[in-house]
Formats: structure tokens, C-alpha cells, sequence
């Protein structure tokens, strides 16, 4: 098989659908915080795949996980028991401080699970009659995936527009506007959900007072709070959950994007009482909780726990916002930086496609979200020198 750029580039033309504007770049091996393309090109990794590659790439025990595993069982189907997933479960319930776990392939996935999770528990209770709690209300600006019930939660129009009438009943109200939350959440609305950190529409950190305003509404009207740590969970702010920066805890949570490291992975993890919600046959999953991800997840776990990862993430986090914040003075196109731990946003005056563009030309990939914020998400592993060379980078390529 062929691995030449244009190759690469002609068959993607003509047979994938072309969903995605890709960049001109054919990664082929990476080597923890390194990524190297087709030609042997070396780039520093600021993205990790949009915070899936957590601990980099070719990590050596992930790599043995992996190949031990596939010697032994590769898929076990959810009609008998496999050996990793329900200590996979006691973990994410031991760090997180729910109670129960689904397990699924994605983000979007999990949010899938979690709408169901919070729709089901009126009905049983409504005997048969129209269910009366049908209702959610979701963040102008969040993205929770494109499956049409995680888009129907998804505030942007332009990724619902084509595909309307989506679910009904969703109301969006701007990030952190507390008397908006108390005019849309009724007796009628069944999940409240929210991103604590909205990752694509460009590193936007909700209140604490807004989450804990949140809980006090679904309390008040009997609803689920979700919150969707797709993208900010697992450990990308220092905590394992972004919400553990609050004294807020949720109903549901979903997560996905590191937990299998780049074997694809979602988890639902909730509260005690949707056990009796999400109980036999109400939802499933061919490939959900296998024991190859399973596995996996548990290995990321453990390195994560054993090395104290988590802290290694807030002081390199706390260095790398520093040191964007040393940009700022110098650039006037650069506006704020936003973030936690190493989920970091530079929002700018003017679109940043063209700083990544130049960037990935001179060797780092990072990426631009909602077209004016440059969005860093590097492994966990990534050390003060990365950084530093990040910074002289962008401090070429930014407008002076
Ligand atoms: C917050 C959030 N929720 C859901 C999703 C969808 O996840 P996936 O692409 O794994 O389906 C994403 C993906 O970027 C996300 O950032």
C-alpha cells in the first residue's frame, strides 16, 4: 500500500465522503509527545488527537497492554462477563463518586445514553400515558456530537440546521446566565446539560456558581444534571473530572475521547438511582465496555495514579498558561487566555486558521476551535521545554 501524500490525498478524494477539511499531512508514527509524518518530518503534538492521546503516542506499557490482549481475547460480547470491565467501572466509580457505569464507542455515544438515561425515568413512572418530562435544556455554543439526539442538545446552528426538525423540546440559554436557567428548567424538563468546560466552541469555563445554580434547578424540578466531560474529563484539568474543581456533583456524566487512549471508548457513569432507569434491555451495545478498551482504560488509570499524573497536569498547565500569557502582551491580536490545566484556549481578534497552517509547516500541530481560538491540548506527558519551543513558534507566527 502506497503512504505518499498525494496518494494518500487522491484516494481520499475520490472515496471518503468528504466530511472533513483535512490538513495536507500524513502522520505515520508518533513517539510520545511526537508525531512524525510520510517524509520522516517531526512535529511536536499539541493536540493529542483532540485530547485523546493523553499519555502521547507508542507509550511503551499501553503498547504491551495492547499486544498481550490481542494474544488473548480481542472481543467478548455483552452476553457473558469479560475480565476487565466491571474493575474498569469500579475505578471510574471510585473516581468520579458515582455509582454505575455504561459502557459504549464514543462521546456522542455516551451522551446518546445519558438523554435516555434522563427521558426514561418519567415514563415508567407515567403508566403507559404521554410522557410529561420530556423536555432539556442544553448551552448556546456547547457540541455534544453529531448522532441526531446529541445534536439535537448541540446549541449551534450550524451543524443542526441541515438536519431539522431535530428532537424537540431543547431549550438553549447562554453559558453562565442564571436567571435564563430559572426561566427554562420546569417541571416539564428532564436533563439539564452542560459541558464545565465547553471545549469546540473555544475553551469556555462555566461559573462554579452557574454549575451549582444548575444543580439547584434539577433538585428543584426532579431533572438529571448531566454533564458531558467528553472533552474536558479524565484528567485534562488537573482533576479527573472537571467538575471536582466545584463542590457540584452531577447526576450523569459522559466521557470518551482518552479513556481507551485511541482505542475508541465512552462511558456513561451515573448516580444510584438510574440503576432502576437504565435497567435490563432499556439500552446496549455490540462493542461497549470490550475487554481490549477495558484493559487499556485500566492501564491509563493506573500509569495516571502511579506517577501522579494529575499533578504533572495542573503545574505544566499553570507554566503553559503563564507563558501564553507573555504572548498577549506582545500581540494584540491575542485577546485572553482561557482554560485549566492543560485545556488551554488563546481566543484572537481575527480567524487562526492561517497560525495553524504556519505552525504545522514549522513543526507543531495545534488546532483553532469556533475559527478565533487557537485550542491546545497536549499529552499529559508534555515537559517545560515542549512549551518553550511552542511559545518561540507562535511567537514568529503571531501577528505583531
Ligand atoms: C464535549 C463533547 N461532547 C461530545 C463529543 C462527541 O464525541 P465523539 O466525537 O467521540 O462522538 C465531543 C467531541 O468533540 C465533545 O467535545
Amino acid at each position: 500500500m502506497t503512504s505518499t501524500r498525494s496518494a494518500v490525498q487522491t484516494l481520499d478524494q475520490e472515496f471518503v465522503f468528504p466530511t472533513y477539511a483535512r490538513a495536507p499531512v500524513v502522520f505515520v508514527r508518533g513517539e510520545g509527545v511526537f508525531l512524525f509524518d510520510e517524509n520522516g518530518k517531526q512535529y511536536l503534538d499539541f493536540l493529542s488527537g483532540i485530547a485523546v492521546n493523553a499519555l502521547g503516542h507508542n507509550h511503551p506499557r499501553i503498547v504491551s497492554t495492547i499486544t498481550d490482549q490481542a494474544r488473548k481475547i480481542l472481543h467478548v460480547c455483552n452476553l457473558y462477563h469479560n475480565e476487565y470491565q466491571a474493575a474498569l467501572a469500579q475505578t471510574l466509580c471510585r473516581l468520579s463518586g458515582l455509582d454505575s457505569v455504561f459502557f459504549c464507542n464514543s462521546g456522542t455515544e455516551a451522551v446518546e445514553a445519558a438523554l435516555k438515561a434522563a427521558r426514561i425515568r418519567a415514563y415508567r413512572n407515567s403508566n403507559g400515558q404521554a410522557n410529561p418530562k420530556v423536555e432539556v435544556v442544553a448551552l448556546l455554543d456547547s457540541f455534544h456530537g453529531r448522532t441526531c439526539g446529541a445534536l439535537s442538545l448541540t446549541g449551534q446552528e450550524k451543524y443542526r440546521k441541515p438536519f431539522e426538525p431535530l428532537i424537540p423540546g431543547v431549550h438553549f440559554i447562554p453559558r453562565n446566565d442564571i436567571d435564563a436557567l430559572h426561566a427554562a428548567v420546569t417541571d416539564k424538563t428532564c436533563a439539564v446539560i452542560l459541558e464545565p468546560i465547553q471545549g469546540e466552541s473555544g475553551i469556555q469555563v462555566l461559573d462554579a456558581a452557574f454549575l451549582k445554580a444548575a444543580r439547584a434547578a434539577c433538585d428543584d424540578h426532579n431533572a438529571m444534571l448531566v454533564f458531558d466531560e467528553v472533552q474536558c474529563g479524565l484528567g485534562r484539568t488537573g482533576k479527573f473530572f472537571a467538575f471536582q474543581h466545584t463542590d457540584v456533583q452531577p447526576d450523569l456524566v459522559a466521557v470518551a475521547k482518552p479513556l481507551g487512549l485511541g482505542i475508541p471508548m465512552g462511558a456513561l457513569l451515573g448516580v444510584k438511582k438510574v440503576r432502576e432507569d437504565l435497567a435490563l434491555g432499556t439500552h446496549g451495545s455490540t462493542f461497549g465496555g470490550g475487554p481490549l478498551a477495558c484493559r487499556v482504560s485500566l492501564e491509563f488509570f493506573q500509569i495516571m495514579e502511579e506517577q501522579g499524573l494529575l499533578e504533572k497536569v495542573a503545574s505544566q498547565g499553570q507554566y503553559f498558561s503563564g507563558r501564553l500569557a507573555e504572548l498577549r502582551a506582545r500581540h494584540p491580536a491575542v485577546q485572553e487566555i482561557r482554560g485549566k490545566g492543560l485545556m488551554i484556549g488563546m481566543q484572537l481578534s481575527s480567524s487562526g486558521k492561517e497560525i495553524v497552517r504556519q505552525m504545522l509547516d514549522r513543526g507543531y500541530v495545534i488546532n483553532c476551535a469556533n475559527e478565533t481560538v487557537l485550542r491546545f491540548l497536549p499529552p499529559y506527558l508534555i515537559e517545560r521545554e515542549h512549551i518553550d519551543r511552542l511559545i518561540d513558534a507562535l511567537d514568529q507566527v503571531l501577528p505583531h
